[in-house]
């Protein structure tokens, strides 16, 4: 007889998305007529940048002539994306990371949810709550417990390191799901603590594209000795309208070391090119010149215009909520709003969805300390946001 892993009974029998897409659905199909607009997953609705779009077309024609045709890819990813990699988002900004410390991967939530199978069994997991689901369902799923570190409107959404005892942390920044961003000096709290203490943060930095107040980190190897206690995740879904097509990076740095039973050291980015290489076979070649072209002139400009745009959609949305009355948090270095709704948040998630026909996320989704709280996304055309406002507006 099969058994199965008894560990998924642990975890909620459905994704929180997939949750919300079948209330959704079910409320549509009682209410044919509605016009439901959807700032509940973060999923982009701008196209593509042009740049991006060119060079996709370019590639399938390398791949159409005889000999020129591309098969498997190098193991990390081709080194034209590494290395723009390397050179746009770290050393142009001051960082040292080189580009054979990327590896490029089909998004940031497998590297998230996957990173995982590199720690022992017994190693103590720590999470923001509200968090990001992947962090703990994949752990859950192979036997791990967690504990957590709240992040509410006391400590600004930022919990800090003091009294953490975890082998392993958690860090997103900007927040997923509280639209919050930490500065310099608290991660380098987390820094000097997983230093002294030889444990790892995983930092998912992906939404770093979004900040747009100067001095605000967009990656944790901003911080003095990061290169020994830290892991980064990038995301191109949110940065330049990837969500379907499917490309990220995951930074491990060369001296990064984890322990074996006997005390000796382990490199982890031979640990995670092993992982890798075994179980994942990379990211197309279409994929990753799609990927390059974010990083030339026209590129960086198309995407930035993107983003300002979702930036400007979360200012309203933010200005309105607030006009309304509601604290909010996020909704400056990021397309998340984090609403404070005095109540319980599915039931708020359901009043906006059946009176509003607009859809939210429950806070409650992300986590104990989410309840109270709705996240609101600003990935939407225009018309759709002022309209979703305005209804909103109607119903509170
Ligand atoms: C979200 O809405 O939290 C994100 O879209 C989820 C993800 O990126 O996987």
């Amino acid at each position: 007889m099969l058994h199965v892993n008894e560990n998924y009974s642990k975890i909620k029998p459905t994704y929180l998305f997939a949750e919300i897409a079948h209330r959704v659905s079910a409320h549509q199909a009682a209410n044919p007529e509605a016009k439901i607009i959807r700032l509940g997953i973060g999923d982009v609705t701008e196209p593509l940048a042009p740049a991006v779009i060119e060079a996709m077309h370019k590639a399938v024609d390398d791949e159409a002539g005889k000999g020129a045709f591309y098969g498997y890819g190098p193991e990390q990813g081709y080194a034209f994306l590494r290395e723009k990699i390397a050179k746009v988002d770290f050393q142009d900004r001051g960082i040292d990371i080189s580009a054979d410390e990327i590896l490029v991967s089909d998004g940031a939530k497998c590297d998230c949810g996957n990173i995982q199978e590199l720690f022992a069994q017994d190693v103590k997991i720590a999470v923001g709550d509200p968090v990001y689901p992947v962090y703990v369902d994949t752990n859950v799923m192979t036997g791990r417990g967690y504990s957590l570190l709240t992040c509410d409107a006391a400590n600004g959404f930022v919990p800090g390191p003091e009294g953490c005892d975890a082998d392993v942390v958690y860090l997103c920044y900007p927040n997923n799901p509280t639209g919050a961003v930490a500065t310099l000096e608290q991660l380098q709290a987390w820094v000097d603590w997983a230093n002294a203490k030889k444990s790892l943060i995983l930092f998912d930095a992906a939404y770093e594209a979004f900040i747009r107040t100067p001095g605000i980190p967009h990656s944790i190897f901003e911080c003095r000795g990061a290169k020994t206690c830290a892991i980064e995740f990038r995301s191109y879904s949110k940065t330049a309208g990837f969500t379907g097509i499917r490309c990220g990076y995951t930074v491990v740095p060369k001296e990064l070391v984890a322990y074996a039973a006997d005390g000796s050291e382990v490199n982890l980015k031979a640990m995670w090119t092993r992982r890798q290489t075994t179980k994942f076979n990379g990211a197309s070649y279409i994929t990753q010149r799609g990927a390059e072209a974010i990083y030339s002139p026209e590129g960086q400009a198309q995407t930035k215009a993107t983003i300002d745009f979702y930036l400007e959609n979360a200012r309203l949305v933010r200005e309105a909520l607030s006009k309304l009355g509601y604290t909010v948090t996020g909704g400056v270095d990021s397309p998340y709003i984090w609403v404070d709704v005095k109540g319980d948040s599915w039931d708020f998630f359901d009043k906006l969805l059946k009176e509003a026909n607009v859809v939210t996320t429950p806070g409650a989704g992300f986590g104990k300390a989410g309840e109270g709280y709705i996240r609101i996304s600003a990935f939407n055309s225009r018309e759709n946001v002022l309209e979703a406002i305005e209804r909103i507006g109607k119903v509170l």
